[in-house]
């Protein structure tokens, strides 16, 4: 049976400013287990991805007045695993096998590539979205740290 070694949670605010301040958490969490470059580097883009969807697709319709926030809840285990949950209380999304599929995007095509799901999935060791439309989104990224 694994063991939890530590948990976080964090709340922050659907801002852009806030994507290199979840990066910045996370890594320091992680730290904890002594991961290598090439680890933490991936653990921050999946992270990294998720958060910005949250930020730019979730709330897309929000006016500014309305508090919008991201949800980070981060775990590692004994067993050298690392979770992290980025959840939004967003507009969700319709289909996600087709939300998945690479080059699918609903964001403007001078900016979005449709890349960020296939980033988050390449660099982890396993990414599940569940998301209901109207409700939200979540993703849950999972990568095993080597011995
Ligand atoms: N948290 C979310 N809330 C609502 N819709 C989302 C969310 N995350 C992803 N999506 C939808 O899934 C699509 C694909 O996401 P993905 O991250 O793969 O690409 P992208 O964000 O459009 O482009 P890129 O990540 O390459 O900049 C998005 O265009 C959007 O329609
Ligand atoms: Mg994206």
């Amino acid at each position: 049976m694994k063991r939890i070694l530590n948990e976080m949670k964090l709340r922050l605010n659907a801002t852009s400013s806030n994507e290199a301040v979840a990066r910045a958490c996370i890594s320091a969490f992680v730290a904890e287990l002594d991961p290598t470059v090439e680890e933490l580097c991936d653990i921050r883009c999946a992270v990294s991805e998720a958060v910005t969807n949250s930020i730019v697709h979730a709330y897309r319709d929000r006016d500014a007045r309305t508090p919008c926030y991201i949800y980070i809840s981060a775990r590692l285990y004994d067993n050298r695993e690392v979770t992290v949950e980025v959840a939004d209380t967003g507009c969700g999304i319709e289909d996600v096998a087709r939300a998945r599929t690479p080059s699918f995007t609903t964001g403007e095509p001078s900016e979005r590539c449709g890349m960020g799901f296939l980033v988050m999935e390449n660099f982890t060791d396993s990414m599940s979205v569940k998301s209901r439309p109207g409700k939200g989104t979540t993703v849950l990224l999972r990568k095993y740290l080597k011995p």
